[in-house]
């Protein structure tokens, strides 16, 4: 039985506090989120699956010169969509159709095409080892054997994403020591690896039990979860840990531009939807006008990450603009329950409100996932 809500298997084994986790926001990362999340004695996580390897590392110097504590980094192993290396020149011109008349009204100069030069995971994956890093979460898929068993020697922590529980089954059978159970109110994109994206859209409320039932390695829940009734709803489910990403985007910290955050700390900002027009693989935004335009019927989309870079120059010039209903907004469902803007009196004032009701559930909690291993 553990003694006290915030002590469990997984806080133990990363050397935390408390569950509760700051997600990777790749490309939407700051080394100051992080740290700060990982210094209130959570654990915070940095996105890095679109860096250089030789960036990552220094990534890596900067949050450890912000923070002695434990923090996680976070990359994805899939890193292109079958046809990224042969989308040509045409395929551009016609996926730039519906961008360039929102370009062109801003006054931004139209893109022209580039041949796309491919990262690879396994490089990234190198100067995480290298660094040691306390933690290394990842996403869409699951790295190869001996990277995973290369963790294990050195004693790094490997949290792997699950959106369905067949990928949960198939992440303990590869030996992670930890699963995120990623329910589809979850803001960014679906990690998906075993069946489309589409096909595996449960939410947290369910996917996270049948996780915890078939899994026997600590599981985080992420999706839609913004304030304490949703880690402790979290924490009842089985779940070990709560992964907060919108509300964390949301705050000062992060990388997120000026626009966005005061998008979502809006109350209004909670209506989000599902697009693929954004990067090419589905994720999840606030809903506006540029998320209509791409997801209509007939847009021609390039594949994972040509459509991200061509987004990205329309992303620019909408930000410079200051136009929210043509910037590309990750959120998630949760959005609008995010009054957050500065990380210390946010997680403050959650682990207050936790600590008060969370002792009782958590024991009940951990008692009824015995009764499920042993049976
Ligand atoms: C902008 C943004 C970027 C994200 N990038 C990543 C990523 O690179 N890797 C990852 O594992 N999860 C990523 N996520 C998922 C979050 O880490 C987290 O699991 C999710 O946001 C939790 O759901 P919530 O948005 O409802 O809080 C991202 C989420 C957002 C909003």
């Amino acid at each position: 039985m553990s003694p006290r809500w915030n002590e469990n298997r997984l806080t133990a084994k990363l050397g935390i506090d408390y569950p509760v986790i700051q997600g990777p926001l790749g490309g939407l990362s700051s080394q100051r989120l992080t740290a700060a999340v990982s210094n209130f004695g959570g654990l915070g996580s940095f996105g890095a699956h679109g860096l250089a390897p030789e960036v990552i590392k220094d990534v890596i110097g900067e949050i450890r010169s912000l923070t002695s504590k434990p923090f996680a980094m976070n990359l994805w192993v899939s890193m292109e969509d079958e046809g990224a290396r042969t989308s040509d020149e045409n395929a551009f011109n016609r996926s730039l159709a519906p961008l360039a008349v929102h370009i062109d009204a801003l006054g931004a100069p139209r893109p022209t095409y580039k041949p796309y030069s491919p990262k690879r995971f396994e490089d990234q994956a190198c100067v995480l080892l290298d660094a040691n890093v306390p933690a290394f979460s990842f996403i869409f898929g699951i790295p190869a054997r001996e990277i995973l068993e290369e963790c294990r020697a050195k004693g790094i922590v490997t949290i792997g994403t699950a959106t369905t529980s067949d990928e949960a089954a198939a992440l303990q059978q590869a030996g992670v020591n930890a699963i995120v159970a990623s329910g589809f109110e979850a803001g960014g994109h679906r990690g998906s690896f075993l069946r489309p994206a589409e096909d595996s859209l449960t939410g947290t409320l369910s996917l996270v039990p049948q996780v915890v039932d078939i899994v026997d390695v600590p599981v985080i829940a992420a999706g839609g979860i913004g304030d304490a009734r949703g880690v402790i709803a979290a924490l009842a489910l089985g779940a070990e840990a709560a992964q907060l990403g919108t509300v964390f985007l949301a705050c000062e910290e992060s990388g997120a531009s000026r626009l966005h955050r005061e998008t979502l700390q809006r109350r209004n900002a909670g209506h989000t939807g599902l697009t693929k027009g954004f990067t090419g693989r589905l994720a999840r935004a606030v809903h506006n006008r540029v998320m209509e335009d791409l997801n209509r019927n007939g847009t021609e989309i390039l594949p994972y990450p040509p459509q991200r870079e061509l987004v990205r120059n329309l992303a620019i010039a909408a930000e410079a603009a200051g136009r929210a209903d043509l910037l590309p907004m990750w959120a998630g469902q949760s959005a609008s329950l995010s009054p957050c803007t500065d990380v210390l009196p946010f997680l403050t004032s959650l682990v207050e409100e936790i600590s008060e009701i969370a002792g009782p559930i958590t024991r009940w909690s951990a008692a009824r996932r015995k009764k499920q291993i042993v049976k």
